[in-house]
């Protein structure tokens, strides 16, 4: 776990080069400083002790960073964020002298630093189904290091995933897709992505363990907090469902890290668990946990993009996110999180089937589809698009007749199910730069919709199929540029249905 520190330490050398210029520090005072106000916490020598991360072994650059945010409050630690508000650039300057001249603690069971740092590789050597799963999800892939859609959209709009300091175009902010996309990154506002696997990672399994309260994405003054803004966040005690009974004998606790051993140390205090959880049913099995994150999200025009809270909000729906997206199979809550990048999820979204009665010289089809979902369809990011294909086969499977050919929104507008943004003239627009909503054509929560066709012909079989698109045309050969999987834009049929006559 040490690695994830010293690659950090590298990385950023350059980047921070000129911190250590201002201030040559002095050891020896950074000693006296470091005994005064940090022992206590950190241990003598900076090796850590349970919460309190270990500093021995810092980068110097590091460090006075960090201690930077912590003082103008970018980077949150009620304690620190207190301790280093008496402190000078200088006294930091001397402290990172001290530490940085020791060797980095290498101890396996001990968590490193604040739990928004552990990464889920800590978790995956005893929970390894959970982890597979995790690994297969879009929470896995949400970075712009991993996800070839995301990257595309965030070298646009802010910069190199690799890079220190990059800030959003527009706002000349720290970048707010960090908030949801590298949550962990965005706790400590940093924006090299590889600096530590717990910011690589993006949704990891601390990410939303570490969530014990809610404080909801609309300030009451006003304004919005997004992502992990909107939490409130433990930084040593994980969140989990259920917490464990206290009456579990110890024979049951063995192996358990997230319960004390009950051995005590040489003064008789009992040793903490190395990774303590907490029982937090509320927050874990509550849309909540996921709102922080899911609820909306506006461009910098005030534009809503996605905004999948809103429409469950505003569909009177009182069912919990979890209970679809983590449906509880072989005794445990499932972590794949499945959406429009899967197709087994995308096939329980629709009610789909047609109706077919004659009509004079050819037939009529009703193509009667039913949202099942109390939010829309497709939901999430603006440029998903479904299609709603309609075919008219003779006996030998030869096509007859088709509501399109090729351009579904050219053709025949009203199969194409989409979120269209547009500009001041009413104009298609890319998420960026809209100024309002143009057309939106999806399903919405639990709605019935028919679809209603004249087919002049005398077919055996009326067939329809939804095929999902994660997104639009436009956008495809730029993000093949970025990946080699061939898939992940190919349509994903999501229902078919054959009426024969
Ligand atoms: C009362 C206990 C306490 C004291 C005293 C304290 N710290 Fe901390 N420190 C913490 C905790 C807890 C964290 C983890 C905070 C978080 O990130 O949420 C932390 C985090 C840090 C970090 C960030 C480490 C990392 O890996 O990112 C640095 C640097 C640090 N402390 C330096 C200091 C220095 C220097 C002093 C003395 C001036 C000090 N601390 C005194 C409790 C303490
Ligand atoms: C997107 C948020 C999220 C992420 C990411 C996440 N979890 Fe969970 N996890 C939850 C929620 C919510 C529950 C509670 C589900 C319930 O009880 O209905 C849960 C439950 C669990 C449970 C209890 C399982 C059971 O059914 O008893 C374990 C163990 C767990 N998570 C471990 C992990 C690990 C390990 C990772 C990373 C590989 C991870 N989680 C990533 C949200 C998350
Ligand atoms: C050394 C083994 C080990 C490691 C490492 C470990 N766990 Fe666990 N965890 C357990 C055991 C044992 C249980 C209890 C049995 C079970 O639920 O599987 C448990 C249970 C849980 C639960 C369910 C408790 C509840 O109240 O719902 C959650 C959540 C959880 N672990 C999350 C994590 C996360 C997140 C990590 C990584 C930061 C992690 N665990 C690392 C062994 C481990
Ligand atoms: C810390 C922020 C965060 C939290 C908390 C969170 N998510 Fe996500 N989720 C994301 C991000 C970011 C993505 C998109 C990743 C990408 O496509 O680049 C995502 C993707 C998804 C997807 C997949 C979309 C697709 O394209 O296939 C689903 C489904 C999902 N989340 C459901 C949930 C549920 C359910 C919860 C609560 C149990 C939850 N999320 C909690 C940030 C979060
Ligand atoms: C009744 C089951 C159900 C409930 C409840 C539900 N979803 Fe979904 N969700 C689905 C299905 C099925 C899909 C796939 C179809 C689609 O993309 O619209 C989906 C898709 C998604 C996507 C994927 C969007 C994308 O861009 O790929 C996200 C994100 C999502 N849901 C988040 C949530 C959140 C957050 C909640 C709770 C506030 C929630 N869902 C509640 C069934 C459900
Ligand atoms: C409030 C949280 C939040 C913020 C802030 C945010 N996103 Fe997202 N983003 C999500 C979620 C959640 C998803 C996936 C689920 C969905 O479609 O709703 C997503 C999906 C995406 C996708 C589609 C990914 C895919 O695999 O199809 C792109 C591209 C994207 N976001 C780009 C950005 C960029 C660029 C920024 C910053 C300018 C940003 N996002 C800011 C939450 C957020």
């Amino acid at each position: 776990m040490r690695k994830g520190t010293l690659i950090l330490a590298a990385g950023l050398l350059c980047a921070w080069g000129a911190v250590s210029q201002a201030w040559a520090g002095d050891a020896v005072k950074g000693e006296e400083l470091a005994n005064t106000y940090c022992a206590a916490c950190h241990g003598p020598q900076g090796e850590g002790m349970q919460a309190n991360p270990p500093l021995a072994g810092i980068s110097e650059e590091y460090f006075v960073k960090t201690m930077q945010a912590f003082r103008a409050g970018t980077r949150q630690s009620a304690t620190m964020g207190a301790l280093s508000g008496s402190l000078t650039d200088e006294q930091f300057a001397h402290m990172a002298a001290y530490y940085s001249q020791f060797e980095a603690v290498a101890d396996e069971f001990r968590i490193d630093g604040p739990l928004h740092h552990v990464s889920a590789s800590v978790c995956k050597s005893c929970h390894e189904d959970i982890f597979a799963q995790w690994s297969g999800s879009m929470h896995a892939q949400s970075t712009a290091l991993r996800d070839p859609i995301h990257e595309l959209m965030y070298r646009q709009e802010v910069g190199d995933p690799r890079a220190e300091g990059e800030v959003h175009n527009r706002s000349q902010r720290f970048p707010v897709c960090l908030n949801c996309h590298a949550p962990n990154a965005a706790k400590d506002q940093v924006t090299k992505l590889d600096a530590k696997d717990a910011y690589a990672e993006g949704v990891n399994c601390v990410a939303c363990h570490q969530i014990s309260g809610y404080k909801g994405v609309r300030r009451a003054e006003g304004g919005l907090r997004l992502g992990i803004l909107a939490y409130e966040t433990s930084s040593d005690t994980l969140q989990g469902a259920t917490g464990f009974p206290f009456d579990k004998t110890r024979a049951e606790q063995q192996g358990n890290p997230h319960l004390p051993t009950g051995e005590l140390d040489t003064f008789g205090v009992v040793i903490p668990a190395s990774l303590p959880l907490q029982g937090n049913p509320r927050m874990l099995r509550s849309s909540e946990l996921c709102l922080g994150c899911h609820h909306l999200r506006p461009n910098p025009q005030g534009v809503p993009l996605c905004a999948t809270g809103d429409e469950i909000e505003a569909s009177g729906s009182q069912v919990t996110c979890q209970s679809c997206h983590m449906p509880i199979a072989n005794g445990m809550a499932n972590h794949s999180m499945g959406g429009g990048h899967s197709v087994a999820m995308l096939n329980r979204a629709v009610k789909m089937f047609v109706d077919v009665e004659s009509n004079g010289e050819g037939v009529m089809a009703h193509v009667v589809m039913e949202n099942q979902l109390p939010h829309k369809m497709p939901t999430g990011a603006p440029f998903r698009n479904v299609q709603v294909k309609v075919t008219a086969l003779d006996a030998d499977g030869n096509v007859l007749w088709t509501n399109f050919e090729k351009h579904a929104q050219k053709e025949d507008p009203r199969s194409y199910l989409f979120y269209q943004l547009a500009d001041d003239e009413g104009k298609p627009a890319m998420p960026p730069t809209a100024t309002q909503v143009g057309i939106d054509s999806r399903l919405e929560p639990h709605e019935r919709r028919v679809l209603t066709y004249e087919i002049p012909a005398q077919p055996a079989v009326v067939r329809a199929e939804l095929l999902y698109n994660l997104v639009f045309e436009g956008m495809k050969p730029r993000i093949m540029e970025l990946t080699d999987d061939e898939e992940l834009l190919q349509p994903r049929r999501m229902a078919f249905y054959e009426a024969r006559l």
